[in-house]
């Protein structure tokens, strides 16, 4: 049985995953770079700096940027986006998430947060569920972000259970490598068009009972 569940946040326990396009999508249009949902794909999971990094790349405007512009224009994604989760509350928790937790809780497993943002505290505490997080990982305090492992090693150690003994919950392709490079037993939301089809998925969170883990789990025994 597994004794640790591992969660990414963006589009896993809430529809922040939206937002942050939202924002991105306005930051690359006052710098006249079109980017569309399938460009969005590539950015997800991946933390601000490196996303704001991809955006220049492709509007080829990597080398027109000073690093005192880039900063102020990761500050400025991030102050569009921090508005845009001010109300957030218990009803922003996506369907299925709350439950779940509870049952985790029931049953000892342990339970971290491994999400690239540095605004996932902030939205944990908004949407009142911070409490059943054993464990918060910084996403400053490891050296590579999502698609290299580090923050899912780091997540299994912050509840002192070996990865082997933990599942993963990810959205995002560059989420599903990383949990992949760690040896952790991935579990993502969404299509396999983005994920994979080598995976366990579920198309909405409604469908990630602890049953729904439990099988997953015991199929890849
Ligand atoms: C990830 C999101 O969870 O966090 C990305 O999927 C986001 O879209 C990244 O860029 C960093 O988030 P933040 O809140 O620190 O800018
Ligand atoms: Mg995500």
């Amino acid at each position: 049985m597994f004794k640790g569940v591992l969660f990414d946040l963006d589009g896993v326990i809430t529809d922040t995953a939206e937002y942050h396009y939202k924002a991105w999508k306005k930051l690359a249009d006052d710098l006249g770079i079109t980017i569309d949902r399938k460009f969005n794909e590539s950015l997800k999971g991946v933390s601000r700096e490196d996303s704001l990094r991809l955006i220049l790349e492709y509007g080829e405007m990597t080398d027109q940027i000073t690093d005192a512009q880039f900063q102020a224009l990761a500050t400025e994604k991030n102050d569009n986006y921090v508005v845009m989760i001010e109300e957030f509350s218990e009803a922003d928790v996506f369907p299925g998430i709350l439950p779940l937790l509870k049952a985790l809780k029931q049953h000892k497993i342990k339970i971290a947060l491994a999400s690239a943002s540095k605004n996932g505290p902030i939205l944990l505490e908004k949407m009142h569920i911070s409490d059943y997080f054993d464990a918060i990982v910084n996403p400053a305090s490891v050296p590579n972000g999502k698609p290299a492992p580090d923050i899912f090693i780091a997540a299994a150690e912050s509840i002192n259970v070996p990865v082997t003994d933990c599942i993963g919950i990810e959205d995002s392709k560059a989420g599903i490598a990383a949990i992949k490079a760690s040896g952790v037993l991935p579990i993502g939301v969404g299509q396999a068009a983005d994920l994979g089809s080598d995976i366990a998925l579920v198309d909405a969170t409604d469908k990630l009972t602890f049953d729904y883990l439990t099988t997953v789990w015991a199929s890849k025994q």
